[in-house]
């Protein structure tokens, strides 16, 4: 399916129209951006390394019957999905206490929560993707609570299909991020990625961040830790 015009360029990926006005084609981008922007450098090989990894997670959650809005990888660097309505909504899920959670409750990285935590984001560049709760949700008309209660559903269905994939090939799953959007006909679907970029993970062994903490944090290079995942899900994955 050939690439039409540009339809949306996000900080790390394009997406373009095909010919099937019901699909899109994706661009993973060399691009690593953190702090809503404000750090940014490019990155040669992390759009091939996200756009693998992700394809090949959407692919096991399909196994695992969660559905998302891929269709398939058509190149190292670009796959084709559905088209959503996409839901202004960061969704993080907390199996263990990290980043914002950890500074905006003082509690020590790395702690094991009771329970996953679920947390909503507005996805708003103009106010720096604020924290809300469902009511804010409702309130701003973003989804109807009905919707949220099916998000929060989905979310924690994914973190218990995402655990099992990650602990089989020794990654422990901290927290993720995950965007839903909405079919025609109103269904709740997951969409965007998932990938070491919107993902914590720690080797089970050494506790050796695996994700984009390693760019946030300015602690050595990314690609080759994204590959290091890639090989792992590649050879072993569940
Ligand atoms: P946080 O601890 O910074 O709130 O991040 C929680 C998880 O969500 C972590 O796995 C990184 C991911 N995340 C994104 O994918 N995009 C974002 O814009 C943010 C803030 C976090």
């Amino acid at each position: 399916m050939e690439r039409k015009a540009l339809a949306y360029e996000g900080k790390a990926k394009k997406l373009y129209e095909t010919e099937d006005k019901s699909v899109f084609l994706v661009e993973y981008l060399d691009q690593a951006t953190a702090l809503n922007g404000a750090k940014k450098d490019a990155v040669k090989g992390k759009g091939q390394m996200n756009n693998q990894i992700t394809a090949l997670i959407f692919e096991k959650l399909a196994d695992k019957s969660i559905p998302s809005h891929f269709i398939k990888k058509t190149s190292k660097n670009e796959q084709l999905i559905k088209r959503v309505e996409m839901i202004p909504l960061e969704i993080v899920v907390r199996n263990v206490a990290a980043g914002s959670f950890s500074k905006r409750l003082a509690i020590k990285e790395g702690t094991l929560l009771p329970f996953p935590i679920t947390e909503f984001y507005y996805k708003e560049d103009r106010l720096d993707d604020p924290f809300i709760n469902e009511d804010h949700v409702a309130f701003l008309q973003v989804a109807t609570k009905e919707e949220v209660k099916k998000i929060k559903e989905l979310a924690l269905q994914v973190n218990q299909a995402l655990q099992e994939l990650f602990v089989s090939i020794d990654i422990r799953l901290i927290d993720f991020k995950i965007e839903v959007g909405r079919t025609e006909t109103g269904t709740i679907l997951l969409a965007d990625e998932i990938s070491p970029d919107t993902c914590r993970l720690w080797d089970i062994e050494t506790n050796e961040h695996l994700d984009k903490d390693v760019y946030r944090r300015d602690l050595g290079d990314l690609i080759p830790v994204y590959e290091e995942v890639l090989q792992r899900l590649e050879e072993k994955g569940a």
